[in-house]
């Protein structure tokens, strides 16, 4: 059975991270979307609550092997271990990304050369979201106009109740 973690903060989950779980869900047998922190960035929602956003997302597409967890006090190739895949899953927007990637595949190949690091492109209508971008884009006039294509539905609601 192919098994892999999607890693990342997903502060805030938005339709690129949707479009890596879709993918996911269908590469692999199981998938498990696990929210860590990332210490260089401040959080918006705390990480249960991004736990119960990113399953209602979840839930409205319809995937049945998607798992969602909070993980914390590991690396993320100890992580994989623990969890038993064969895979980390990572996206690569831009050449900025790839270097990142880059590296983080070397380390965590090096770390744990029986996990394999798999990176998929997303497609070029997607390719400038960030969670960063959305988040910058709240508060001026008419916000929520553009918002609310960026991000799926129980997000964008959670972003308007804020
Ligand atoms: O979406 P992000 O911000 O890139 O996600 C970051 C996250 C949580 C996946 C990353 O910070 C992480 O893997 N943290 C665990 C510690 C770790 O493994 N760091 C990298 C060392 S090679």
């Amino acid at each position: 059975m192919s098994a892999a973690v999607y890693a990342g903060s997903f502060d805030v989950l938005t339709t690129g991270h949707m479009w890596m779980i879709d993918q996911g869900a269908k590469l692999f047998d199981q998938l498990i979307v696990a929210i860590g922190d990332n210490p260089a960035k401040k959080s918006m929602f705390d990480a249960p609550f991004r736990k119960e956003l990113i399953q209602k997302s979840v839930k409205e597409v319809g995937h049945m092997n998607v798992q969602v967890h909070v993980f914390s006090g590991l690396y993320l190739f100890e992580y994989a271990r623990a969890c038993n895949v064969n895979y980390i899953l990572r996206g690569v927007r831009n050449a900025e990304d790839f270097e990142y990637e880059r590296v983080m595949r070397n380390l965590n190949g090096d770390f744990a050369p029986e996990i394999q690091t798999v990176c998929l492109m997303p497609p070029r209508e997607i390719a400038e979201i960030s969670s960063s971008i959305v988040k910058g884009l709240i508060g001026p006039e008419g916000w929520e106009h553009l918002v609310r294509t960026f991000v799926p539905a129980p997000v964008f609601e959670a972003l308007n109740e804020r």
